[in-house]
């Protein structure tokens, strides 16, 4: 059954609201003959405002906000998320749908910047090129080759090394086909895939967690994050690696158990790693329980960036958005990632109300898990390499912690900002439809100066427009 989430747009704009962030000037040129979009900038639900929680009807969000059950039912009209990204680990899915919200991402963006960043950061940990070039940056004198040998070892050769790839998705296949280059064996495990895809792209593949890890001499991952698979690579999973094995992850943070890598890490039983994602993030060197170890290459979640990516992504997502608006849904998606879950929703609510209680009661219409727990995983305790206790513990999905940023990102010198471009499109008489709500006023409104608050204030007496770039008020965020 599909349904339009513009049915009454001769009289009301459907409001879209971006939750982490302030930068609409890409997605307003897409959205603004159909919607009024906001941004709110916000950390967490908490900070959001409540018009945008009971009037919301689309939402578009980066990886810096979680959206968990209780979080979802805040939003009293919410019918559709969009995740400017590929990744949906920060937000339950399962529960969106049965509250009959619509989650797509946008699968296809920056795989070619995630796997040239991947085969960057490998060449790097077996070329040494990062530690050559802070030694010399640091003054040291590399004059000959014993000194060379100091500075450089251990540098194995690449031509043989088995590259194991855990996750033979879009990313992990453009890691494949560039590895293969220079020279590197390569093999994966992913347990979702059908048989002969290794045939196709010329690689090896095994069947287990524990296969990989043994052949592996430098392990990267490329999985989705799931119920299943947080914390894959833990103690138990390090000493199933070959000593002196390289890690690569540019996936997510929560693949990694960060206090067991970096216990590897010092012992050297993990040579050296390189990290583009976090357990927490934005990552912070003090807070985290790698800071000490000194063979790792650490960046900033910023594998996929690049001038193109950036905007490819964000049209996209603005697209989805788009289609969800002026189609119907979810048959006008094109990403969807619950649709199942959502038709599955869908039809026992047809089936109540007809009152078709047996039907309702069967198994078979239960919401299941985008990801199935990989074959033999549950099925065979104590065959498969992440069974046992401590993995069963491991994988409850409502255990991720939080992808969300901690530091405030809302100061003075925002509301100030906020409250100059609200005045200033106030007096020009903008009439832009996109809004912009700076949702995180509230919470920092007692620590900010009184100028700022009764410039925010005046600006909010009216409600303005902007060009998608500063921020204005509508006089509904305070
Ligand atoms: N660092 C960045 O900037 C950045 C950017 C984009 C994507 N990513 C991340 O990269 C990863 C790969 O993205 P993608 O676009 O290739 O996704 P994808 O969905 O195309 O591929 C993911 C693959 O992982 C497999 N998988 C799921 N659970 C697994 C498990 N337990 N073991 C082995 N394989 C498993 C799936 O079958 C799938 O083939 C994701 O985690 C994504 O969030 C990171």
């Amino acid at each position: 059954m599909s349904k339009s989430l513009n049915s009454n747009s001769m009289t009301h704009r459907p409001l879209v609201a971006l939750l982490d962030g302030r930068d609409c000037s890409v997605e307003m040129p897409i959205l603004k003959d159909v919607a009024t979009v906001a941004f709110c900038d916000a950390n967490s639900t908490s900070e959001i405002h409540e018009k945008v929680l009971n009037e919301a009807v689309g939402a578009l969000m980066w990886h810096t906000i979680q959206l968990n059950r209780d979080d979802l039912a805040k939003f009293k009209s919410l019918r559709i998320i969009v995740r400017i990204g590929s990744g949906v680990d920060n937000i339950d899915v399962k529960s969106a749908a049965e509250l009959g919200i619509a989650v797509c991402n946008v699968p296809g963006f920056g795989i070619e910047e995630v796997a040239d960043t991947t085969l960057c950061l490998i060449l790097n940990l077996y070329r040494r090129t990062y530690w050559l070039a802070n030694a010399l940056r640091e003054g040291k004198k590399v004059p000959g080759p014993e000194q060379l040998r100091e500075v450089a070892t251990p540098c194995p050769r690449i031509r043989g090394d088995t590259l194991g790839l855990v996750g033979f998705g879009r990313i992990g296949t453009a890691v494949a086909l560039r590895a293969q280059a220079f020279g590197f064996r390569v093999t994966f495990y992913d347990p979702y895939l059908p048989d002969g895809i290794e045939k196709s792209l010329g690689v090896e593949r095994v069947y287990s967690m524990q296969d990989l890890l043994f052949q592996s001499d430098c392990i990267s991952l490329h999985c989705s994050l799931n119920e299943h698979n947080r914390h894959l690579i833990n103690e138990h999973t390090i000493r199933l690696m070959r000593p002196g094995a390289f890690l690569v992850n540019t996936a997510r943070g929560a693949l990694i158990d960060e206090q067991a890598v970096a216990k590897a890490l010092k012992d050297e039983r993990i040579r050296a790693a390189a990290f583009d994602v976090f357990e927490s993030e934005p990552f912070s060197m003090a807070n985290s329980p790698l800071k000490d170890c000194k063979n790792v290459i650490f960046t900033p979640h910023s594998a996929f960036y690049s001038d193109s990516s950036i905007r490819e992504l964000r049209e996209h997502a603005a697209t989805e958005m788009r289609r969800a608006i002026v189609g119907k849904l979810p048959d006008a998606l094109r990403s969807c990632v619950n649709a199942d879950l959502l038709q599955q929703q869908q039809q026992q609510q047809q089936q109540s109300s007809h009152q078709l209680a047996a039907v309702t009661a069967s198994s078979g219409n239960h919401a299941r898990s985008v990801y199935p727990p990989p074959p033999g995983l549950h099925a065979n305790p104590g065959g498969s390499l992440l069974n046992g206790p401590a993995a069963a513990a491991a994988y409850p999905f409502s255990s991720i912690p939080s992808l969300a940023p901690v530091s405030a990102s809302i100061s003075e010198r925002d509301v100030l900002a906020a409250a100059a471009a609200a005045a200033a499109a106030a007096a020009s008489g903008a009439s832009n439809p996109i809004v912009s709500l700076p949702m995180s006023l509230p919470s920092v409104m007692s620590s900010i100066s009184q100028q700022a608050a009764a410039a925010a204030a005046a600006a909010a007496a009216q409600p303005t427009m902007s060009d998608g770039h500063g921020a204005t008020n509508d006089g509904t965020n305070h």
